[in-house]
């Protein structure tokens, strides 16, 4: 599917409820082997919640696949220990150089997806 090799690894997903997130989940649970997924999601009230709604119980059907309903804003949640996948930990440490404007957020998105 892609250049990066996924396999046995466990991938935080943000946004999993939305159209793009949970395409994208779905696509690699279906697609990469022995990935573990895990979504975040609000699910805020943007556009009709039943839609997420239905995609989240679509993505439920997954063995592999943990939902966790929460505002990535949200610190207690975002920095409870192992709560979240190691990425997150890296995004922490960037997240934080946002915060103390050593970097800005456009900086910041390329070296996130590299
Ligand atoms: N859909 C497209 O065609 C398209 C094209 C280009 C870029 N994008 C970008 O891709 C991203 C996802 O797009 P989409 O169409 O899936 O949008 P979407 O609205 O369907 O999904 C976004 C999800 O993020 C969740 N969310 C929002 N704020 C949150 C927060 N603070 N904490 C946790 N969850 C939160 C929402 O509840 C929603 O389910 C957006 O940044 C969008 O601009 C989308």
């Amino acid at each position: 599917m892609s250049n990066v090799d996924l396999a046995h690894k466990t991938i935080l997903v943000t946004g999993a409820a939305g159209f793009i997130g949970a395409n994208l989940s779905q696509r690699l649970l279906d697609e990469v082997e022995d990935v573990k997924m895990i979504g975040l999601d609000s699910v805020n009230n943007y556009y009709d919640v039943s839609i997420k709604e239905y995609r989240l119980k679509q993505l439920s059907g997954y063995p592999a696949f943990t939902f966790i309903k929460g505002n990535i804003a949200d610190k207690e949640l975002v920095f409870a220990p192992g709560l979240l996948p190691p990425l997150l930990h890296l995004l922490q440490v960037l997240h934080q150089a946002v915060f103390l404007n050593q970097i800005t957020p456009l900086q910041l998105l390329p070296i996130l997806v590299r």
